[in-house]
């Protein structure tokens, strides 16, 4: 099994299930076992700012008890800093945030937002965080990622996944350029937003992007066929994606 490439199962949508009720169930530290048997290499998962899916209390339990790296997505603010240097997760993706939007609707503006994100980079980095950054597929995003001494950046998937059958060529061929920029400038890259059964595979198939993160697919997928069912789906298209780009097909 070709396992170049890790897969982060992210389960904030476990959580927005939860919520609709108010209750326990179903409980996303359940999830994160269950995605740790399917053959997830680590558990992803989004605390905003309003709360809306996970909780504090998810991010006690991911933190504790689970053996599965955690990747913490948060906002650069003084209060999701606070919680990250208190649970001190594998991991600390910054993203931007907006109260009304739906879902992470684009990257960071780390070139605009530098002098905010700089303190928030190397007080992570200094407590052995690994921070990443989540950012559109731009020279400048990277190179400026690069400059604030972000180890990881993760490209932002999102207009790739909803480009038409007219624009998916280059908006893969942007990915598959940040990428190339992102492995010489030594940046980790990472991607995810949106991806689906459909459209993982040529993301996949870049060979320097090292880590996937996937949620609200695998988890609306999961009502048809159950979570362990869709990220054993997910990871064999990706292993097979790489293994077919590498030519080195997975067993
Ligand atoms: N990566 C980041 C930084 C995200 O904010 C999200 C969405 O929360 C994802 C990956 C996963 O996106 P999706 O839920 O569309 O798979």
């Amino acid at each position: 099994m070709n396992r170049q490439l890790r897969l982060g199962v992210n389960i904030d949508h476990v959580a927005t299930i939860r919520n609709a009720r108010g209750g326990r169930h179903p409980e996303p530290i359940r999830a994160a076992r269950l995605a740790a048997d399917a053959g997830a290499d680590g558990i992803t998962a989004h605390l905003r700012e309003d709360r809306r899916h996970i909780s504090d209390e998810d991010i006690n339990l991911l933190s504790s008890r689970i053996d599965l790296p955690l990747n913490l997505e948060m906002a650069a603010t003084g209060e999701m800093l606070a919680i990250a240097l208190r649970h001190k997760p594998h991991a600390v993706c910054l993203v931007p945030e907006k109260r009304e939007e739906v879902t992470t609707e684009g990257g960071l503006d780390a070139a605009a937002g530098h002098r905010h994100l700089e303190p928030y980079i190397r007080q992570l980095s200094d407590a052995g965080i690994r921070v990443s950054l989540f950012i559109d597929p731009s020279r400048v995003q990277l190179a400026v990622a690069k400059a604030l001494g972000a180890p990881v950046v993760e490209l932002h998937t999102g207009q790739y996944a909803e480009s038409g059958d007219d624009n998916m060529t280059a908006e893969l061929d942007r990915l598959i350029e940040a990428a190339d920029y992102a492995a010489e400038l030594g940046l980790e890259c990472h991607a995810g937003h949106g991806l689906t059964y459909g459209n993982v595979g040529p993301v996949a198939a870049i060979p320097t992007i090292v880590e996937l993160n996937i949620g609200h697919f695998l988890v609306g997928e999961a009502i048809f066929g159950g979570l362990d069912s869709s990220i054993k789906r997910m990871r064999a298209l990706m292993d097979q994606a790489r293994a077919e780009a590498t030519g080195s097909r997975s067993a």
